[in-house]
């Protein structure tokens, strides 16, 4: 495989395998729509070429907001400037996803409540105890989650990435750290699962079948007792016939030192490409163009996404192009910076 090649994610062409990952601005008003801001931002990173284009998280309902300042998908007056945002990605040739979440106990908006599987908070000095959710919020947030997909079809986005990841509300069903309820949500495996795959079913039925639906994963919570990438090779594989990719990132759950270095996630991800058969994206401190190179060539990931280093350099494909004597697809309007 190479990083240039075009591939495909479900029945999604993009036009080579490098991605950009979902990185809330904390910029929008507290109406949660797309401003001027975040026009310039992501088509930006479509001018710099990468294969596709993937949203900070929107949350499905006003309490599944991280910030005050998150986007928001739960309105319909919400949905003009989601619009505009695709087209102009496509005006641009580039490809655009959503990822759409809900920040469970770590929802920093005040005066709104804090919703969980249980009642346990993730920082005592900095996050209140949550609710532990009824049936009824349960029914209430996987509704969300399927109303913010339907919108996310109509204005267009090409793909739709759940965020199952990072300690929000996805995984902290998933988690035991998180989860110690006693009924169909929590205790095992398949009850911990429950919440993540009526989520995946409910959006299904509205989320057009030909474009790919896939989720983030933190494939380790780094904590004894969490989450290892064993049990999230375990839980990809009850959802893996629903989804078309995974988009394999780590923590976030509980506040813990991660060792960090150059590519210090690829292994999750190119664990569960081996042992659950799908396609993965590999995400965290890829920045180096050969280390981008290397996890696709050999076939440790499909697809790299490259996250604060896009945010420094988002012609930083454009530079991989020229290195590679790629210049025609550079933008023939930028070819005399690259002679
Ligand atoms: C400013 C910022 C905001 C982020 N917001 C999100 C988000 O909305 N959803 C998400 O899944 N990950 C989010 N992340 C994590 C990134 O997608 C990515 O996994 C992380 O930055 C590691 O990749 P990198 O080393 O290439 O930056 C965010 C990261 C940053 C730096």
């Amino acid at each position: 495989m190479d990083i240039f090649e075009t591939a495909k994610i479900g029945q999604m062409e993009v036009k080579n395998r490098v991605v950009m990952p979902p990185m809330d601005m904390y910029s929008a008003g507290d109406d949660g729509k797309i401003t001027p801001f975040h026009m310039t931002h992501y088509t930006t990173r479509v001018v710099g070429g990468v294969g596709l284009v993937i949203t900070e998280v929107v949350a499905v309902s006003p309490e599944g907001r991280i910030s005050a300042n998150d986007l928001g998908l739960w309105e319909d007056d919400q949905k003009e400037g989601m619009k505009n945002l695709v087209e102009a990605c496509h005006a641009l040739d580039g490809k655009i996803a959503m990822q759409i979440g809900h920040a469970g106990r770590k929802c920093e908006v005040e005066g709104l409540p804090h919703m969980a599987p249980s009642a346990i908070d993730f920082n005592p000095e900095e996050y209140p105890v949550p609710m532990e959710m009824t049936k009824e919020d349960i029914d209430k947030a996987i509704q969300d989650f399927q109303a913010a997909a339907k919108c996310a079809a109509e204005v267009g986005f090409d793909g739709l990435e759940i965020h199952a990841a990072h300690g929000y509300l996805i995984h902290e069903f998933l988690s035991p750290l998180s989860n110690e309820r006693t009924d169909e949500y929590g205790g095992s495996l398949e009850n911990r699962v429950r919440f993540l795959a009526e989520v995946i079913a409910a959006i299904k039925e509205v989320w057009p079948a030909e474009r790919p639906l896939w989720m983030r994963v933190s494939a380790t919570d780094h904590a004894p007792g969490g989450i290892d990438c064993d049990e999230m090779v375990k839980i990809v594989n009850l959802v893996k016939d629903d989804i078309d990719l995974v988009h394999v990132s780590s923590g976030g759950l509980i506040t813990v030192p991660i060792h960090l270095f150059a590519g210090y996630q690829v292994q999750y991800a190119e664990q569960i490409r081996r042992e659950c058969d799908i396609p993965v994206i590999a995400v965290g401190l890829i920045e180096d163009f050969t280390l981008a190179q290397n996890i696709i060539e050999d076939e440790r990931a499909d697809f790299v996404a490259l996250g604060r280093e896009l945010l420094r350099n988002p012609y930083w494909f454009l530079h991989a192009l020229y290195r590679r004597k790629m210049k025609e697809d550079i933008p023939e309007a930028y070819h005399r910076a690259f002679k």
